[in-house]
């Protein structure tokens, strides 16, 4: 019965073949399955031993042990092999250089215009002053004539305004176009207005927002800005009042030494007007380019709220006064950090930008 023993042959040549191309452990397994399993075609394959011939039995049998050691011992190799080519595999996957240094994790932070307005909004939070906000898309009743600048009043060309109309209404050029009566806001003031319509007394609000004028740019003018304005309405609230919480403002953000002052201004909706200045913060006072040799840097405007004014937010001057105040943060944070062009701050330049990557 030599055909036992072609099929023996046959049967190690094609185990061979089949754990050459096993690269795996379950192939390896499934390979013993089909092999030596209790089904398997070497087992098989052994059983038919007892069919042969007596005189041939000894040889084929001896084959076929030969034939399952070998294939025994071969699977086993074949299951060291893939174990660690996997293991080889996955550490290399997974290889950790252990000195390298880490990787940094980009985080943003931010502009330092938000930081200095951020930082209004905590020391005025901590004189209980909440945040008010009104649109930037504002109307010229509340951006003027609210405010105590009736139309033809010349005072309206303190705001060089930026205004709405609809696209063909007008010829370029046409200095003072037909408009929908809309502007874009060129100060947060009219926000006092909605404010008090909107609130009871006592009111002490704070109201951010972001301004356009239309300015010829250059390092001190922008046609886009910001403004942090403030207004307190109450019973028997004074200059006074407004002159102690600025000197109080002024010295939690610029430090206890910061000297400061009061002068007189004009504002249609505040009688009186103040101008408020700190001492310089470059030069100390002695006069420097940045302060143009006055030793003063002014901060803001500020006034007790006009009657008018009062009366348009709902309010009996005769029973309720209130002061305001309007700051430049764009301004502000210029002095903070010494920088010379207020361009730098809309530029979108990371290598300006990234400078003040620590809040201040
Ligand atoms: N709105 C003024 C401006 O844009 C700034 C200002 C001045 C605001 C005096 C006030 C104020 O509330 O009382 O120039």
């Amino acid at each position: 019965m030599s055909d036992l023993r072609a099929d023996l042959e046959r049967v190690r040549g094609e185990a061979r073949d089949g754990l050459n191309a096993a690269h795996s452990r379950v192939e390896v397994e499934m390979l013993r399955h089909d092999l030596l399993g209790r089904s398997g075609q070497l087992t098989g394959l052994l059983k038919q031993l007892a069919s042969v011939a007596p005189d041939e039995r000894p040889a084929i049998g001896q084959l076929a042990n030969e034939i399952r050691a070998e294939l025994e011992a071969a699977i086993g190799e074949r299951l060291e092999a893939v174990r660690h080519g996997d293991l080889e595999a996955r550490l290399a996957d997974e290889a950790i250089d252990m000195s390298a240094p880490g990787r940094p994790i980009p985080v943003g932070h931010l502009h330092p215009v938000q930081t200095l307005m951020r930082d209004l909004r905590e020391v005025f939070h901590a004189y209980g002053f909440e945040i008010f906000e009104g649109p930037e898309v504002e109307t010229e009743e509340y951006n003027f004539e609210l405010l105590n600048i009736p139309a033809d009043h010349p005072a309206r060309d303190l705001w060089d305004t930026l205004f709405v109309a609809e696209p063909g209404s007008f010829e370029a050029g046409d200095p003072r176009p037909a408009t929908d009566g809309t502007i874009l806001r060129p100060h947060t003031s009219p926000v006092q207005i909605r404010a008090m319509r909107a609130l009871d007394p006592p009111i002490r609000v704070l109201m951010p927002g972001r301004c356009f004028r239309y300015d010829a740019v250059d390092a001190s003018h922008n046609f886009e800005f910001f403004q942090v304005e403030g207004l307190v309405v109450d019973r028997d609230t004074s200059l006074a009042d407004l002159k102690g919480l600025l000197e109080e403002i002024a010295r939690a953000l610029y430090g206890r030494e910061v000297r400061t002052r009061f002068r007189p201004g004009y504002y249609p909706f505040t009688e009186p007007s103040v101008a408020f200045d700190i001492g310089c913060l470059v030069c100390g006072g002695e006069g420097c380019p940045a302060c143009k040799r006055s030793g003063w840097m002014t901060i803001l405007g500020a006034g007790m709220v006009h009657p008018t004014v009062l009366r348009n937010g709902g309010f009996d001057p005769a029973e309720f006064q209130g002061y305001a105040f309007g700051m430049g943060p764009d301004r502000m944070a210029m002095l903070r950090h010494a920088i010379g062009d207020i361009r730098l701050f809309f530029s979108a330049d990371l290598r300006f930008i990234s400078q003040f990557a620590g809040g201040r």
